[in-house]
């Protein structure tokens, strides 16, 4: 039930420091050690590569899952949309494991991948929020979201959740390969729950941004680098689906190679700035995008922010800021949504889960 909050796709933004800190209970050992099942391990420690296979936000969850695995268990993964998986399978590593990602289970272009990777003989484990859903049946293992039931078609806490089972994949998968764990992943985990809650109180502040950038246009650009992109990516998808702003996440470097002719008098270009090593490559990007007329909302995190950044994130570990530079971006499209008189919860053309391919 949505109670007092008007739009379950609000209560679910709010419900995600909640979701955190249940997704580190849920994965403690009697320990308290975060844990993943010994025979998940053994398929993660026997591959030799990892296809992620998702749709969506779940995709766009898949792409910061990679930057995870790769960067703390040193794994190769990729990561595929699953409809585009059957008509260009990629060429196959000796043993690969499938990890599919989806918040309801029951996504068929997903499950179409998945039914055919049993018939190779391949293993496959899904992440999904729902227990008992079709993925998960058919699937080798399940990781469990613990989000609780996700209404609004706009995907918001599933997305973080996803975002924190697959660090706490790559991290225990990490330290059973013998790695230095790249960071105390409950302790960063509690941050991060924290930060949400700071941006969850700060909903002026992001209403008062959509009103200013998007309560006219009719499109919008989310810039990035590196994981910031991907972010930008999925700030791009809930602004569509929700508002209808035609709206794009590019990578700040790819805009000069053609992007940049769209840059008209007052387009709001919406910059992630999280990361340390890119932060003055994408604030270029922005000074690139300004002098064609540019209207620029930067987001930045705290440390590496600067005069005229119109939001400063909390700080967190540099490796999970999408699980909270996504928050803004959530709130933003709901705002955008609102102000344009949208059915925020139920958008146009679209379901809660796609069942047909
Ligand atoms: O249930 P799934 O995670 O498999 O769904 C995948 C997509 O249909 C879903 O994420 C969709 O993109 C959302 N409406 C985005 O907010």
């Amino acid at each position: 039930e949505k109670g007092t909050y008007p739009h379950y796709m609000l209560k679910e933004i709010d419900e995600q420091p909640l979701v955190i800190r249940k997704i580190v209970e849920e994965y403690r050992n009697e320990n308290g050690v975060l844990s993943i099942d010994e025979e998940i391990l053994a398929a993660m420690n026997e591959a030799d590569r990892i296809y992620i296979i998702a749709a969506g936000t779940s995709y766009h969850a898949g792409l910061v899952g990679k930057q995870f695995i790769e960067k703390m268990a040193k794994i190769a993964v990729e990561v595929h949309i699953s409809s585009e998986f059957g008509y260009n399978t990629p060429l196959l590593s000796e043993r690969p494991l499938f990890v599919f990602i989806s918040q309801s289970g029951e996504t068929a272009d997903s499950r179409a991948v998945l039914v055919k990777v049993k018939e190779l003989g391949y293993k496959a484990l899904t992440i999904t929020n729902v227990p008992g859903s079709t993925l998960s049946r058919e699937a080798d293992y399940t990781l469990l979201l613990h989000a609780g039931p996700e209404i609004a078609v706009a995907s918001t806490k599933a997305y973080t959740a996803q975002l924190a089972v697959l660090a706490i994949l790559a991290e225990v998968t990490a330290v059973s390969r013998g790695f230095k764990p790249e960071m105390d992943l409950s302790k960063e985990l509690g941050i991060i729950a924290n930060a949400m809650e700071v941006l969850c109180d700060e909903k002026d502040e992001f209403e008062s941004i959509a009103r200013e950038f998007l309560t006219v246009t009719r499109n919008c650009f989310f810039i990035g680098r590196g994981i910031d992109f991907y972010v930008g990516l999925e700030g791009a998808l809930k602004l569509k689906e929700i508002s209808y702003i035609q709206a794009e996440g590019f990578a700040g470097g790819e805009l000069k190679h053609g992007t940049i002719a769209l840059i008209e008098e007052g387009t709001p270009v919406i910059a992630l700035a999280t990361q340390e090593s890119v932060n003055l490559s994408i604030r270029g990007n922005v000074k690139e995008v300004v002098a064609r007329g540019a209207y620029p909302c930067i987001i930045s995190m705290k440390g590496l922010d600067m005069n005229g950044d119109s939001f400063v994130l909390p700080e967190v570990h540099e490796l999970l800021t999408p699980l909270i530079s996504v928050v803004p971006l959530q709130l933003i499209s709901y705002y955008a949504a609102l102000h344009r008189g949208c059915d925020v919860d139920k958008p146009r053309n679209l379901a809660k889960s796609v069942t047909v391919e």
